[in-house]
């Protein structure tokens, strides 16, 4: 079988055939028109009144498929939009090999079709030019991956789909078997023990594109089905295992986008991550900065900030620049219940022009309005927004507001990637619901070397040997050097207060296999479909995934998930409560 060709202006006077659906027809001074949509593209063919197909060639819908014979010329009037738009196929023959029945919605890349309709005739919708082009990269990412890989002697192995429950993560799909009634499979939320598994095994670097199940809340980034590039290595420490992370990833921007990443990536460790972006995934493509200025408001007679003294809070900037015109009153009490869905009490506002105007600047002194001037190094018509309050919602809901800010503004630009590693993750964190700390992680991810005598007296300060790769303020993959001795091991249990009967029934059986001799090792794991969906330069993890869910976990090109027949329920003795 031959290659793919695509033709352009060089194959003038070739003989060619041409398979296709019929993207559009149309008639014009006696000529039939046809532009054949395939896998390479559209190209236009043309047939003559005397042509004894031309009846066919008139009669032809949208998205009939056809066979073209004919040959390369170059056309009259050239379309140079179109990567065929110098030639046309001049039909010497017209098959009609299928019809179709009228379609739903027009196959353009700009469609205004409901993304629900595209959805259910998902097979038409990836018809159109950028979803198959976003298939072609992720193909094409997954080729780069398993070629770098495999030159580094890593081996793919497959690990079970049909798995233990494990209950901790977010929350597993259940599946009742029917031999064992009563009893069930979860579908792995990654291949996370097994992994390890493999270590204990010696296999020393192995790695896996993986499906993966979670049961949880979806965003525009999240599926309940969604694959990992798995990866996991043994006599590692963790600058070894980043080293791979990061020079993957520049191969893949190398082999897909033909871009250079410079490497080392940038570090940046989680509290600082919080501190100065609100988030554990900062974007880095804009400024905007969290600047701490509760300092400035020491001695305020402002009760709301002086409250923030008595509470243990803070009081938080971020500098706008050059955006004091763009917002009126009315723009930023959008802003204001923005950060409220954040939690935020409120958003403070400083215009500095030549008057400085606000919602505080009559309540706070002329001497704070000054100070905040030169500590956040504000200019003419700079804009200043403020959060005050607990620390942890002054960060996320600034974070957040910075983000929004800068896609408002259009601050980001096309094309730039900004990677970076975010590392010294805490290791637990505290769970109101639990009223417990748990783990940030998982409980094998290894505490850093300094830490684990704290494991048990100092949980708050504890950090882990884990670390995340984002790229323009998406995660895009995540790891950790794993706990291989069993000390340690049995301290992190006690600190997740597992009892002995909890940790046999959640994870004995790999305990158990940890304990003949485990190699150190340590891993990590990339989403696909998120570093796809950047590489497509598309926001939404649909578009990147050939047949996805919508965002409440259905398919509906197939209705699924579905109602089964009654026979198959008792099979597996289970009945539905109304
Ligand atoms: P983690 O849970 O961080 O780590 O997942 C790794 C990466 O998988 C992607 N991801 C998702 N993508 C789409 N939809 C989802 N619902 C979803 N959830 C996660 C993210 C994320 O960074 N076993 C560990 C890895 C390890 O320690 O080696 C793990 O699964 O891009």
């Amino acid at each position: 079988m031959e290659k793919y060709k695509s033709y352009n202006i060089n194959n003038v006077g070739e003989k060619v055939e041409i398979n296709g659906w019929v993207a559009k027809s149309r008639k014009l001074g006696g000529l039939v028109f046809i532009d054949i949509r395939n896998r390479m593209g559209i190209i236009q063919a043309v047939v003559r009144p005397e042509n004894s197909c031309y009846e066919l060639a008139n009669s032809l819908k949208s998205e009939y498929v056809i066979k073209v014979i004919g040959k390369i010329v170059e056309r009259e009037n050239k379309n140079m939009n179109l990567a065929t738009g110098e030639i046309e196929i001049e039909v010497s023959n017209l098959i009609l090999i299928n019809k179709s029945k009228e379609i739903p919605f027009q196959i353009t890349d700009d469609t205004t079709a409901l993304e629900d309709t595209r959805l259910k005739y998902r097979y038409l919708d990836l018809r159109r030019e950028t979803l198959k082009n976003n298939l072609i990269v992720r193909n094409n990412i997954t080729f780069a991956i398993r070629k770098f890989l495999n030159n580094l002697d890593f081996v793919e192995v497959e690990t079970p789909v049909l798995c233990r429950s494990t209950p901790e993560g977010a929350r597993d799909y259940l599946v009742p078997s029917r031999v064992n009634k009563g009893k069930f499979y979860a579908l792995p939320q990654s291949p996370q023990l097994y992994k390890q598994l493999l270590m204990v095994s010696g296999f020393e670097r192995y790695f896996q594109i993986a499906k993966c199940f979670r049961d949880e809340d979806l965003r525009a980034d999240r599926q309940p089905e969604f694959s990992q590039i798995d990866v996991e290595m043994s006599f590692v420490n963790e600058d070894d295992v980043m080293e791979v992370g990061e020079k993957l990833v520049a191969d893949v921007f190398k082999e897909v986008k033909g871009m250079d990443i410079t490497l080392p990536l940038m570090r940046m460790k989680y509290d600082d991550a919080m501190d100065k972006y609100g988030s554990d995934k900062p974007d880095l493509r804009f400024g905007m900065e969290i600047q701490d200025i509760t300092d400035c408001f020491k001695e305020t007679e402002f009760t709301v900030f002086k409250n923030v003294f008595n509470e243990n809070g803070i009081i938080n900037a971020i500098v706008v620049k050059n955006a004091s015109d763009k917002y009126s009153r009315k723009d930023l009490d959008k802003l204001t219940e923005f950060v409220k869905t954040y939690k935020a009490s409120g958003l403070a506002y400083i215009k500095y022009n030549d008057e400085v105007t606000g919602s505080i600047v009559k309540v706070v002194s002329e001497k704070e309005i000054n100070d905040l001037k030169n500590i956040l190094n504000v200019e003419n018509n700079d804009l200043v927004l403020i959060i005050s309050g607990e620390k942890k919602v002054v960060k996320t809901s600034l974070g957040a507001l910075r983000c929004k800010l800068a896609r408002d503004l259009n601050l980001i630009k096309e094309n730039d990637y900004k990677l970076l590693w975010v590392t010294d993750f805490p290791s637990f964190e505290w769970s109101d619901e639990e009223n417990r700390f748990m783990a940030c992680h998982h409980p094998f991810t290894a505490p850093k070397d300094s830490d684990v005598d704290k494991l048990l007296t100092d949980k708050a300060n504890c950090y882990s040997k884990a670390y995340d790769i984002v790229i323009n303020g998406y995660e895009v993959g995540g790891g950790s050097i794993r706990i291989h001795d069993e000390d340690v091991q049995t301290k992190m249990f006690e600190a997740l207060e597992l009892t002995e009967k909890d940790i046999e029934e959640k994870f004995g059986w790999f305990v158990e296999a940890l304990k003949y001799g485990c190699p150190p090792h340590g891993g990590f794991a990339l989403g696909l479909d998120r570093l796809t969906m950047i590489l497509s330069g598309t926001d939404n993890i649909r578009d990147v995934i050939a047949f996805p869910k919508t965002a409440s976990a259905t398919d509906l090109m197939c209705d699924c998930p579905s109602v089964v027949d009654s026979k198959q329920l008792k099979e597996l003795g289970i009945s539905i409560s109304e």
